[in-house]
């Protein structure tokens, strides 16, 4: 037989075509998404960056079967994704574990509505506790830990189903820079053993080219896809990589995509918060003028 560890994924295939996404009616209709399309292969990691409020997490959200596409279609191994799925594992941003359970039985949710006995649920909860180094958390409380231990234990809960795809929204944006870079290579430790697809959104450039298989840069609202950039470092990635002159030039490439989108996600605040026309005239005594 051949160890799972050496057998190419074979799914976990997701496919955005032609996505279009509007919210509201009528006059008052706002286009989050405009035709987006890409493409996830089995096994790959995918980042997606872009400016706030371009469409990012609504894209996810109908990957994840939360959100319905105005136009196009997005199916994972060939089937339309109209709802949620235990195909399709989720971790967002703000730590979503239930305070009222225990680390162990967070994890283990996901497996009692699959019907798993007790017995064989603990197990497997503790199995993969243990491979994220949690398991002497297994009964303490989520607000006993702290954030990065909560979204350690997110993404053991979202593994706990065995999805063929994990989808994650910007999901060590509220950690601090050191513990986010030891997330990072805990997500990319879970990621190689489960041989899984994974869609993460990040607004860090250094993030996204630490993790990925491919970027793929957003315009601003509405958003669609300005670039794809295949990140051919080799793995494992390791933090001095990013000295490295191949490393340098992603980034740069990367900043300087995201910053023209940047800049005019924020003329595009300004003009609709009704600033438009208003200048800031800053003296030689710099900004402090202004307070
Ligand atoms: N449920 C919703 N109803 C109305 N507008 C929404 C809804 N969800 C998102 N939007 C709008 O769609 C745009 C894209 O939002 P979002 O996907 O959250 O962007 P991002 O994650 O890139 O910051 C924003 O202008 C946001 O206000
Ligand atoms: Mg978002």
């Amino acid at each position: 037989m051949i160890p799972q560890a050496n057998k190419e994924p074979s799914t976990g295939h997701i496919q955005i075509d032609r996505l279009r996404v509007r919210f509201g009616r009528n006059s008052a209709t706002i286009e989050a998404v405009s035709d987006v399309s890409m493409t996830v292969r089995p096994g790959e990691f995918i980042s997606i960056i872009g400016p706030s409020g371009c469409g990012k997490s609504t894209l996810l959200n109908v990957v994840a079967g939360f959100v319905r596409p105005s136009e196009g279609k997005v199916t994972v191994d060939g089937k339309t994704t109209d709802k949620p799925g235990a195909d399709r594992g989720m971790v967002f941003q703000q730590y979503s574990l239930f305070p009222w359970l225990t680390v162990r039985r967070n994890v283990e949710f996901g497996l009692k509505q699959q019907g798993m006995q007790r017995s064989q649920r603990e197990q497997a909860a503790r199995t993969l506790l243990g491979l994220a180094g949690l398991l002497a958390f297994e009964n303490h409380y989520p607000e006993q830990l702290s954030g990065g231990m909560k979204q350690r234990v997110g993404i053991v809960r979202a593994l706990a189903t065995s999805p063929q795809v994990l989808l994650m929204d910007e999901p060590f944006g509220a950690l601090d820079a050191q513990t986010r870079i030891v997330m990072q290579q805990i997500l990319t430790n879970m990621w190689q053993r489960f041989r899984l697809s994974v869609l993460f959104i990040t607004h860090d450039i250094d993030e996204s080219i630490f993790l990925s298989d491919r970027v793929y840069v957003m315009t601003a609202r509405p958003g669609c896809i300005k670039a794809e950039i295949p990140i051919p470092l080799p793995r494992p990635r390791t933090p001095d990589m990013a000295s490295t002159p191949e490393y340098l030039a992603l980034k740069h490439k990367l900043r300087n995509l995201i910053s023209e989108e940047s800049l005019k996600a924020m003329g595009g605040e300004l003009k609709d918060g009704g600033l438009g026309g208003f200048s800031v005239e800053v003296g030689p005594g710099g900004i402090t003028e202004l307070v």
